[in-house]
């Protein structure tokens, strides 16, 4: 791993000569973020393949992409200026975590900016669902005139049950009880209920109160499969389904079974256990062309708004990455929260000497902050903050210390064997 692209001796890294590549048409919101902290800032609309992405990858400091740019260890092995990768979205699949964190390179994402955006699609699809909107919708689309109460339900009144009581199932509670509904939720973690919501013991009952029930747990192996058509068999005649969650939580023949004989009154669903990879593809589901079902392409999350906070979240982790060396919010490397170097004592005079601030990411073995401490002792220079946080295999410490020459600092720090990259900020 070469640091000759680090800080270059006995200056501070000038940030206009910090460039960020931002692709993917990522929001405007990241780029002046980014642009406003003094960094050199190029936006491109698609994603990033091949030869164009070699290229972006020697070149950039960050790389910004959002969920088609894949960043193998190959890209990373010709990224030798690469500080930090920033996915301007919520997943973090398409790049190889372990890779970037094995070369010290933090990747830093946005898991919560589209909760709202999610909450409010659910509580959309409450109400469209008991109105049977959709349907009467496409009857006059289809030049139909069919006016009646028959099928039509308020949702005041009605109970709420709520799979996943985590960040969007949470805000869905507050959304739902602000309508007049009951609201229960279950989880599998004790959580503090909001509002007058109630905590159900078990999925069977909050499946057996429930008017509708909304799923919003993550992926795992322990939610495959979540509702099935036992599941589907204890919820009440006439219920309702939303699954904004994840595909594999439903299994959607016994779904599609269940409205079409009338046991479910309707069913909304935004997640499929197959989904196209790109926009325009065909699609097809057992759920199609049955009546009161809301189909929508995984679009749960995207909003305008929720682009732009997520643009704002992660520009904001990467100018305190670079600016401070804090990793917070990063998903493979150790998390350091750190104070602004600026606190520290930068010069109230352009001339005073600034304590300088070592960045160092390290294999996590034995020994290796004793040979940290010995190179500073030996530049003469006391420490006067550590902060250390370890993985199982990897060390990232960041080490406040006296102003002093950063030239043999940095020297002497590349020197330890165990030092996978390390920056100097002053
Ligand atoms: P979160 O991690 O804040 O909450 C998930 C909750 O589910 C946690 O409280 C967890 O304890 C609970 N949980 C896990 N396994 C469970 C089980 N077997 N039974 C009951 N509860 C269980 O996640 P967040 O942000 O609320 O998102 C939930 C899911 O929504 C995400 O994992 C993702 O799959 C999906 N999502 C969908 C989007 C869309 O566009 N449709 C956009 C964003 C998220």
């Amino acid at each position: 791993m070469s640091q000759a692209s680090m800080t270059p001796a006995r200056t501070s890294f000038p940030k206009d000569k910090i460039r960020i590549v931002l692709a993917e048409g990522v929001h405007e919101a990241g780029a002046k973020r980014l642009i406003d902290a003094g960094f050199d800032v190029v936006t491109l609309g698609g994603a990033l393949t091949g030869d164009a992405l070699a290229e972006a990858a020697a070149d950039a400091h960050v790389l910004g992409i959002r969920s088609k740019t894949q960043i193998d260890g190959a890209t990373l092995d010709g990224a030798s200026r690469l500080l930090a990768v920033g996915c301007f979205c919520a997943g973090t699949n398409q790049v190889d975590l372990g890779a970037a964190g094995a070369r010290g390179v933090p990747v830093f994402n946005a898991p919560f900016s589209n909760t709202r955006s999610v909450a409010e699609m659910t509580i959309s699809e409450v109400i469209a669902l008991h109105r049977r909107m959709f349907d009467r919708s496409g009857k006059m689309h289809a030049g139909v005139w069919e006016k009646s109460a028959a099928g039509s339900h308020e949702v005041r009144g009605k109970t709420l049950g709520i799979v996943g009581y985590g960040h969007i199932g949470s805000q869905v509670s507050v959304l739902g009880e602000a309508m007049g509904m009951g609201v229960v939720y279950y989880d599998v973690e004790a959580k503090l209920p909001l509002g007058n919501a109630r905590a159900c013991g078990s999925l069977a009952e909050l499946l057996e109160t429930s008017d509708v029930v909304t799923l919003h747990v993550p992926a795992t192996p322990t939610t495959s499969g979540l509702i099935g058509a036992r599941e589907i068999g204890r919820m009440k005649q006439g219920a309702m389904l939303i699954n904004n969650a994840r595909g594999s939580v439903v299994d959607v023949d016994a779904l599609a079974d269940a409205v079409k004989s009338g046991r479910l009154g309707g069913a909304a669903v935004d997640v499929f256990p197959e989904e196209p990879s790109r926009s325009g593809q065909s699609f097809t589901s057992p759920l199609q062309g049955v009546p009161n079902v809301i189909l929508t392409p995984h679009v749960g999350g995207s909003t305008i708004e929720a682009q732009a906070a997520i643009s704002e979240e992660v520009a904001g982790k990467i100018v305190r990455f670079i600016n401070e060396g804090t990793t917070l919010g990063a998903v493979n490397v150790p998390q350091v929260d750190l104070p602004d170097q600026s606190d520290a004592g930068r010069g109230a005079t352009p001339d005073a000497r600034r304590p300088h601030r070592i960045l160092h990411f390290h294999r996590n073995v034995p020994g290796v902050m004793s040979k940290l401490h010995a190179v500073i002792s030996s530049c003469g220079a006391n420490v006067t903050g550590e902060h250390l946080r370890t993985t199982a295999d990897i060390g990232y410490v960041v080490l406040d210390v006296d102003p002093t020459d950063a030239a043999p600092l940095l020297d002497g720090i590349r020197g330890i064997p165990e030092t996978i990259r390390t920056r100097v900020l002053w």
